[in-house]
């Protein structure tokens, strides 16, 4: 039975088109999240730096992987908002680039960024800093990004649950 005390967190998962790297962890986030029966405490959105896609699937090469695994992505991509900064608990930037990009667009606006994290942060030391961009490469490159948010998206789950005990 969901907890209907507990309160809700907001997570935003943002890569650079969204239409790659975070619409597969809004993907795996839903399937984790419903995995531990906790779909009501969490809300999961993801977006874009750059809005070159807006309106967009997902890209098929990722989408294909992902269905491989189990996970739908039924995202559609939009850029990031100046609003995601103060209405997302959490804001996980797929990698550094991202991750600069956000901070600087949180400063011009004169909001705090100590949310806006790396994916990398919610994992072991072994792992790369950054998931890589698979856009312009081969197959292999959407199962490390599909690789990483799944080896991510648990302790992601287990922070935003703690956050709200
Ligand atoms: P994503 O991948 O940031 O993981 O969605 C990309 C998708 C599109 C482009 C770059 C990266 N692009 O240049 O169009």
């Amino acid at each position: 039975m969901p907890d209907a005390s507990a309160r809700s967190s907001r997570v935003l998962f943002v890569c650079l088109g969204n239409i790659c790297r975070s619409p597969a962890a809004e993907g795996v986030m839903r399937h984790t999240v419903a995995a531990r029966d906790v779909t009501d405490r969490i809300d999961i959105d993801s977006a874009g730096t750059a809005g070159y896609h807006e309106g967009a699937a997902a890209d098929a090469r990722m989408r294909r992987a992902a269905r491989a695994r189990g996970y739908d992505l039924t995202s559609r991509a939009r850029a990031v908002r100046d609003d995601d900064f103060t209405r997302f608990d959490l804001i996980v930037a797929m990698d550094r680039s991202n991750q600069r990009d956000l901070r600087a667009r949180a400063d011009r606006l004169g909001v705090d960024a100590a949310h806006v994290v790396l994916l990398s942060s919610f994992l072991d030391a072994d792992a790369p800093v950054d998931c890589p961009d698979p856009y312009y490469g081969g197959a292999e490159g959407f199962e490390t990004v599909l690789d990483l948010v799944e080896r991510g998206c648990p302790a992601i789950v287990d922070q935003l649950l703690a956050a709200d005990a």
